[in-house]
């Protein structure tokens, strides 16, 4: 038998198992489910295990510009990783950010009616960050640099440690163009990520931005190119391998 995280009325509670089942330990008790195959086996469990589970729960950041209800191919983008995470027992959300009334600033509260602090409770609540931004004259677009000036704020946030809210966090990168600059916007938002303490995993960036020099937009391609989703599947795989392990062992307390 496989356990399966929708088995359990409360996922973050303790649950018991069976002999036999299929699952895996970790030195302290922790199961962590998984689709089968993706994760070494482990011996089957001894019958009444005691097993911690550990929701995963990822938030993506859609920065176009372009209010609701328009289309974007932002939110395609973020919503195929949301699915691809799913594929891993990750649950989570798609935020539009200009849907909000996020203010300009590096503080985590602008006051004033900033929505803000409500993203940042949920950005706060998840292990993995998904920012995904469209490409504007080969830069992330503003809303994107808001969305990372106003993460800035957590170098302040550290717990009684001094480590950072945001470690041991995972944050993925996904970006929309249609000729040129995903490298460019990848790297801008890596560097940014990383300083504010996000840890990034192996390809932690998909992407899709056609032939140079065209038009044609993400979310108008008749069907999702293989290697686009490809890389969104093994972006999704990344994170949520990273977002366990993390959740399994914490950034040491800062000197
Ligand atoms: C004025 C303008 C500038 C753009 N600049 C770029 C660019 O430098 N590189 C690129 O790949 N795409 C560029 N694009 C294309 C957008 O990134 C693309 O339309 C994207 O899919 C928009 O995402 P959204 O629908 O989520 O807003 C540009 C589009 C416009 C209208």
């Amino acid at each position: 038998m496989q356990v399966r995280l929708e088995e359990f009325d409360d996922p973050l509670g303790v649950a018991r198992v069976e002999a036999g089942d299929e699952c895996r330990i970790r030195l302290v008790g922790r199961l962590l489910v998984g689709k089968p195959g993706t994760r070494d086996r482990l011996p089957p469990c001894a019958a009444g295990t005691a097993a911690h589970i550990t929701q995963i729960k990822a938030i993506v950041l859609n920065c176009t510009l372009k209010p609701s209800p328009a289309s974007s191919s932002a939110e395609l983008l973020g919503s195929q990783v949301l699915e691809a995470l799913k594929e891993h027992q990750v649950t989570g959300e798609l935020v539009r950010i200009v849907d909000h009334d996020i203010r300009f600033g590096v503080s985590t509260d602008e006051g004033d009616g900033d929505e803000w602090p409500q993203l940042r409770e949920r950005i706060l609540a998840a292990q993995i960050l998904v920012v995904v931004t469209p490409i504007w004259m080969g830069q992330p677009s503003a809303v994107c640099k808001l969305v990372l000036e106003r993460l800035n704020a957590e170098i302040s946030e550290t717990d009684d440690q001094g480590r950072l809210s945001t470690y041991g966090k995972v944050a993925g990168i996904g970006v929309v163009g249609n000729e040129d600059g995903a490298h460019h916007v990848t790297a801008e938002l890596a560097q940014a990520l990383t300083d504010v303490g996000f840890t990034l995993p192996a390809n932690a960036v998909t992407y899709w931005v056609g032939e140079a020099m065209q038009t044609i937009d993400y979310q108008d391609l008749p069907s999702t190119p293989e290697k686009t989703d490809l890389t969104t599947r093994t972006l999704a795989t990344n994170l949520d391998h990273l977002a366990r392990l993390l959740d399994d062992a914490a950034y040491p307390a800062t000197a």
